[in-house]
């Protein structure tokens, strides 16, 4: 089987409680970035957009995550809000996804969200193939002022989640796939 498609069909998603350290460096962030950067891309107008948490910056990032789980339950109690907190904190690589839909005469929207999905899914490729596990992680959290306001996002800028990414040993939780068949069909011309 080629390369590519092994790694396409072993990727795996692996959620940040059973990642481990070392995250990924810088310039293979780069690399990760690259290949989300070849996604296919309608008159190139570039709707995808990765954000890399530095270490020294999740307990801030930690702080909006509690002021999100706040502002969706004002009388959350403390464990709540750890909880909210953790979620910040948990994973060794953090990377932000922020779709920008561009205002363009013949790319409508709907077509800028599947080059979205397309660079997400070369990001979470390129981090396999790194030898990295990760997964794609959102929440009700993404849509919050506080969160949006952290991220400095206007009013076409969406956040769709956070990939956590790290190492991890042994065997994975493989999401079921459905088979070929239930994908691919053959078309019927329909009687006028
Ligand atoms: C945009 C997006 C957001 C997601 N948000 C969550 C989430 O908040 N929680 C979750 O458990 N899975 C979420 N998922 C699904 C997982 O990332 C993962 O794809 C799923 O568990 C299936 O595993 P697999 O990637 O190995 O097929 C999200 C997927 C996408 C594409």
């Amino acid at each position: 089987m080629p390369d590519l498609l092994r790694t396409l069909l072993d990727r795996s998603s692996v959620g940040p409680r059973h990642l481990t350290g070392p995250a990924p460096e810088r310039d293979e962030f780069l690399l990760v970035a690259t290949a989300a950067a070849a996604a296919p891309d309608h008159a190139s107008l570039g709707p995808f957009r990765l954000i890399h948490i530095a270490d020294a910056t999740r307990e801030r990032l930690a702080d909006v995550f509690a002021a999100a789980a706040l502002e969706a339950e004002p009388d959350a109690d403390t464990k709540t809000i750890d909880k909210a907190r953790e979620r910040a904190l948990a994973g060794p690589g953090l990377l932000a996804v922020v779709v920008d839909l561009k205002e363009h005469p013949n790319v409508p929207a709907e077509e800028q969200w599947v080059c979205a999905g397309a660079a997400l899914q070369n990001t979470l490729l390129a981090l396999e193939d790194l030898g990295y596990r990760a997964k794609m992680l959102s929440g009700a959290r993404v849509r919050s002022k506080a969160l949006r306001s952290a991220f400095d996002l206007d009013e076409n800028a969406h956040l769709l989640g956070f990939i956590a990414v790290g190492r991890h040993q042994g065997e994975v939780r493989r999401a079921p796939r459905r088979l070929p068949e239930q994908v691919l069909s053959e078309w019927t011309p329909q009687e006028a």
